[in-house]
């Protein structure tokens, strides 16, 4: 839904796109709002540090009875209802929400996900069920590498035509910030491919897409006997390409037994880092392996997965400003009955962001409402613990501490309104969509009245 703003400024009102704010708050003539939302019952804000570590999780920042107006992407101001309402000019077109006394929070920021993809794999979905294990699978002929010969196969107008979808599914659950890898393609000419579809639906779609290389997500068919090749093909040829063409902002890498090792991990992340690129880690998914040590010393943002983090990885997390990214979809999805050790990550004082790893293997949901369930039941967090992680967290895995994941004046206008009047009510309720409207970059772009 297209806002309209208003161009003179004859009456003394900014036009919404020149509101200008110095230290988060609007200055020079009075703006007006272009979207307003009253009636919040309960406005989880998230406002104050980022990110949230410890007994900080717990503190959501909510208002009572709250109303938010928006210039432009940001938000104008945000408390009491009446008194936003009283204070605010409003734009002739300004958008009106009436959360009818329900939940508004910040929208979900999804930091990891692997949503650019053809074929599904619901057959080894079936044969896990039946006791085989993903790495057993991954050997034979599934796993990432059947991805690969599809992805292959597959046209740009299909990759375009999935990954759209996947992308207004995560809207309509609330997500307004996704980080999306490559890693399906593995040679130069579908790796770009793959990034390149991402940036055609970050210009075009509401949602905003942080993408991510992960060229070395697995030694692809044709160099099973040559691994080194591939590497020298990954940092010679892949990295400088993506960025010249500024396809990606991180690089990560599948640093596991039996797909690449943490000397391997080390090198390709080298090279990244000689390009501007920030890293990112599979560390430690399904076998200790160092993966958690070797993010740490390395600077990434995030180590990701941990399933299997040795006691030296999660104290390396701990003192470090590495986020502990945790997806339990991947837990749950392949059945493992073992989850990341996310309380002893948080009360050493480490940064634990939840994420949903949609992909085709160990886990296809674009829910992080579902993560937040799961984080609630198999992590033992708190429904206000695991909405932190969801979000403010979240941001800070993707780099962008303070600027997404977090609801207050001169911050960018990222929310969700549901049907549900307390927070605890989302990992509560599960398996439903409770999102009744999406709020992205000040823009109602899902809508209940549609
Ligand atoms: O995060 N671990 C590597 N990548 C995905 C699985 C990819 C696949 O099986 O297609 C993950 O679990
Ligand atoms: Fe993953």
């Amino acid at each position: 839904m297209a806002l309209t703003s208003a161009s003179d400024s004859s009456d003394g009102f900014l036009p919404e796109s020149e509101v200008r704010f110095i230290h988060g708050k609007p200055v020079g003539p009075p703006s007006r709002a272009t979207l307003m939302v009253k009636h919040i019952g309960q406005l989880v804000t998230m406002r104050g540090p980022a990110p949230r570590i410890g007994p900080a999780l717990n503190d959501l920042g909510i208002l009572e009875n709250a109303g938010i107006a928006v210039a432009g992407d940001r938000i104008l101001a945000i408390g009491p209802s009446d008194e936003v309402e009283g204070r605010v000019p409003v734009a002739p077109q300004c958008e009106l929400i009436d959360a009818q006394g329900g939940l508004v929070t910040p929208g979900f920021v999804d930091s990891h996900t692997h949503p650019v993809f053809n074929m599904t794999r619901e057959k080894e979905f079936e044969l896990r069920l039946q006791g085989k294990s993903y790495m057993d699978i991954a050997g034979a002929e599934g796993g990432i590498r059947a991805s690969v010969r599809d992805l292959r196969a597959s046209g740009e107008e299909t990759l375009r035509s999935e990954l759209r979808k996947r992308l207004d599914r995560m809207l309509s659950l609330g997500t307004t910030t996704v980080e999306a890898k490559s890693g399906y393609g593995l040679s130069t000419r579908s790796e770009l491919m793959s990034l390149e579809t991402i940036r055609y639906w970050n210009e075009r779609h509401p949602i905003e897409i942080i993408p991510t290389f992960l060229g070395a997500h697995e030694v692809p068919d044709e160099f099973r006997s040559n691994r080194e090749e591939y590497i020298k093909i990954l940092i010679e040829e892949m990295i400088p390409e993506v960025a010249k063409q500024n396809l990606a902002r991180f690089c990560d890498v599948f640093c596991e037994e039996g797909v690449f090792t943490v000397e391997e991990t080390g090198r390709i992340l080298e090279a990244a880092g000689k390009y501007g690129l920030r890293f990112k880690l599979h560390a430690d998914e399904l076998k200790s392996s160092g993966g958690a040590e070797l993010a740490v010393k390395l600077g990434a943002v995030s180590a990701d997965h941990l399933i299997a983090v040795s006691k030296p990885g999660i104290k390396a997390l701990s003192s470090s400003n590495t986020v502990a990214t945790l997806l339990p979809g991947t837990s749950y999805s392949l059945g493992l009955g073992k989850y990341a050790p996310a309380r002893d990550l948080i009360s050493k004082g480490g940064i634990v962001a939840l994420a949903t790893d949609c992909n085709p293997g160990s886990n296809y949901s674009e829910s992080m409402a579902m993560m937040v369930s799961l984080g609630c039941l198999h992590y033992r967090m708190s429904p206000a613990e695991a909405l932190s992680a969801a979000t403010v967290n979240g941001a800070v895995a993707l780099g962008l501490a303070g600027e997404r994941g977090q609801l207050e004046e001169g911050r960018h206008a990222d929310f969700v309104v549901w049907d549900a009047k307390d927070y605890r009510e989302i990992p509560y309720h599960y398996g439903v969509n409770l999102v009744t409207n999406v709020v992205k970059s000040g823009k109602l772009v899902v809508s209940d009245k549609e």
